[in-house]
């Protein structure tokens, strides 16, 4: 064989292990795609407080993805541009989803807002600001 061939010849066998390589690694990207517990989709989820029920503002799956990026639109209309008593007012979640027990979203791991982003890791601020209790139209005697 001419020098050139072999050449040749490795740099092809390099390519080809290259190749299975990337079958492998592409075969194992699904595997775990397929298997992982995707808290998203899947029913393993921490145990929420759902606060008062009803309905929510749109579908629970689809609140359940794009609740954040919701209430950040909604909250640029309010303060930028004004416009109140959106469709997915924090004030709104807040007054459904808060427990019936202390009227709160936070507070425990089974509060709505912070028992899921504790389970996910998420923090946020607006609580800072924002009240995370119900506004109680009338005190419930007890
Ligand atoms: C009038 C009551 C009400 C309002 C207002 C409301 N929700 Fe909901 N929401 C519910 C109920 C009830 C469920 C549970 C539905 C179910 O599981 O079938 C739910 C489900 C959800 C879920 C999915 C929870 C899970 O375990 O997967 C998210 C996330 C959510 N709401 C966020 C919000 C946010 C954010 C707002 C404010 C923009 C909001 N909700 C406003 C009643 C409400
Ligand atoms: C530094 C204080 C501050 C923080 C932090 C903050 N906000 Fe606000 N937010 C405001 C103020 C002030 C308004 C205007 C209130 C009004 O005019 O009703 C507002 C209004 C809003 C509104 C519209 C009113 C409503 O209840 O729907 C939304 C939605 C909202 N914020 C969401 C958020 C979210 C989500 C976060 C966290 C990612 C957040 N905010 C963090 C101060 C804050
Ligand atoms: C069923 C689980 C679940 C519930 C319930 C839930 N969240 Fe979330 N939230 C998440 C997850 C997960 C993220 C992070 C998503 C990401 O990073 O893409 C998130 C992110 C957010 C963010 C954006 C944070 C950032 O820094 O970008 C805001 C704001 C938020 N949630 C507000 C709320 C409020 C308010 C409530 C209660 C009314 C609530 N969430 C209830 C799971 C939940």
């Amino acid at each position: 064989m001419k020098p050139c061939n072999v050449a040749w010849m490795e740099q092809r066998e390099i390519r080809d292990s290259r190749i299975s390589l990337r079958c492998i690694q592409a075969i194992m990207l699904i595997m775990l795609l397929a298997t992982a517990p995707s808290w998203a989709s899947s029913s393993i989820a921490p145990k929420l407080d759902i606060g008062k029920g009803g309905q929510c503002v749109d579908d629970p799956k689809f609140m359940r993805k794009n609740h954040m990026e919701m209430i950040k639109h909604q909250r640029d209309e309010t303060v930028r541009l004004g416009i109140r008593g959106g469709k997915y007012s924090l004030a709104e979640c807040v007054n459904c989803h808060a427990s019936k027990a202390d009227n709160n979203v936070l507070g425990s791991d089974e509060h709505f807002c912070q028992g899921c982003h504790d389970y996910a890791a998420v923090k946020i601020d607006c609580f800072e600001c924002h009240s995370s209790k119900r506004k109680v139209v009338a005190e419930v005697p007890k």
